[in-house]
């Protein structure tokens, strides 16, 4: 006989991340050779940049573990992008290097004893590792007509309740599902309401470089005491499956960025040595990758309002995207059409577009919403980045990436909406 199942409690009845499930379920599809459009996993479509993969060539052979808060080069190449970029004042030793930004954040919410803050729609791990370490995680419900952003009033209602409880207030722009962003303004207003309650924030701006503008105001600068930085190289840098993460702490929050050191020490040691070597020289950058994250912005921005356009035209409510590269619609507006045909929950919505059409997206449910809000996340990367990053840097200087280009470059995901659309009816 086997021996008895015996989870830990915190982990009874956790399902696989939902991106990596829609992803495997797809291949399942694929497999039993259906015509599938892979909307639902958010990875980046682009190669990663060719100085950067030639680094690490040259780095392969590197074998040694690394000090665990990560290689001291690449500490300092990070603190100096940070200064360059966001003037974002800070130093060497305040960055922390990880596997992904992914896991820094669970050995966050593993070292610090407080709530987790959850504005939704979120990205869909945040709360699962919370609910893994243990953590009470208090989910802040935001609204279309607020373009999904966490208002300021919002935040100070929720901490007036209960001033002194430690927090870790989550803020992800541009936000992956719903491709908004904080403007400065916005980001003042929640920076002194987090400064008056102590609240810490962690500043989820991995998309920051795909800010569809351009510009991305980071609220680094606006609260330096409490904010920490996350970033890596999984979304500009098109380097997903490398798994390199960073931190950024402000001085004051040493205490945590040291005991997550030594957690990691026991746990993972230390990130990938050779990928470490090579992520200096994406966070060197230079002329060559800057044109690589200009393309690439230009491509997710162009293709993203297209899609927007379409959606909208079919019925749907959605917000000008801008940033990174999702959509997230609400299908409220066609609830009545929906519901005859016996659709009343976002599950029900992605499972029959699937089954019915091959496209595959994400209910909103998995991103915090109640389950009869009819809106999903669509990630629009199912195309050929390097094509698309080629026919792009040979047109003129400031011309905009119009139809023709989306029609020869982002077939994929044109049609894939395009299907969603009549489905739709
Ligand atoms: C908003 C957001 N944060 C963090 C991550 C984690 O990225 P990584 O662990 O690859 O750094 C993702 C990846 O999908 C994301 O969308």
């Amino acid at each position: 006989m086997s021996p008895d199942v015996q989870l830990n409690l915190n982990v009874r009845g956790l399902e696989p991340s939902a991106t990596v499930a829609i992803n495997e379920r797809c291949d399942k599809l694929l497999r039993q050779g259906r015509k599938i459009f892979k909307l639902g996993l958010g990875q980046s479509p682009f190669p990663v940049p060719e100085p950067v993969v030639e680094a690490l060539r040259r780095h392969a052979a590197e074998k040694d573990y690394l000090p665990t808060k990560g290689l001291p080069a690449l500490r300092r190449a990070v603190a100096d992008h940070q200064r360059r970029v966001y003037g974002i004042d800070c130093a060497a030793d305040d960055v922390l290097i990880g596997p992904g930004s992914k896991e820094l954040m669970f050995l966050l919410q593993l070292v610090y004893y407080g709530d987790l803050i959850v504005p939704t729609p979120a990205w869909v791990s945040y709360a699962p590792q919370a609910r893994i370490v243990g953590r009470h995680v208090h989910f802040l419900p935001t609204r279309a007509a607020e373009s999904w952003r966490l208002t300021a009033r919002k935040l100070d209602k929720l901490c007036r309740a209960d001033p002194g409880r430690p927090r870790i207030l989550v803020l992800n722009y541009p936000s992956n599902p719903t491709a908004a962003t904080y403007t400065r303004d916005e980001l003042e207003a929640l920076a002194e309401v987090a400064r008056q309650y102590r609240v810490i924030l962690l500043s989820d701006e991995i998309y920051a470089k795909l800010t569809h503008g351009g510009e991305h105001a980071s609220i680094v600068p606006l609260y330096p005491q409490g904010t920490i930085f996350s970033s890596g190289l999984s979304k500009w840098c098109g380097a997903g499956g490398w798994r390199l993460g960073v931190f950024v702490f402000p001085r004051g929050l040493r205490w945590l960025l040291d005991a997550m050191a030594a957690v990691a020490s026991e746990t993972y040691t230390s990130t990938c040595a050779p990928i470490q070597y090579a992520a200096v020289r994406a966070f060197e950058g230079g002329p060559e990758i800057d044109r690589y994250v200009e393309l690439s912005r230009m491509i997710v921005r162009a293709l993203g309002r297209r899609l927007a356009r379409d959606l909208a035209a079919a019925g749907a409510a959605i917000l000008p995207p801008q940033g990174g590269f999702y959509l997230f619609p609400d299908f409220s507006p066609l609830k009545e059409r929906l519901a005859a045909r016996g659709i009343r929950t976002s599950d029900a919505l992605c499972a029959r577009l699937l089954d019915d059409t091959g496209v595959a997206i994400l209910p909103g449910r998995d991103f915090g919403r109640p389950s009869r809000e009819l809106t999903a996340r669509l990630a629009y990367v199912n195309f050929d980045g390097a094509r698309a990053l080629a026919a792009a840097a040979e047109l003129p200087p400031g011309a905009e990436l119009g139809d023709d280009f989306l029609t020869a470059c982002c077939g994929e995901p044109l049609e894939a909406v395009a299907r969603l659309c009549e489905w739709l009816g």
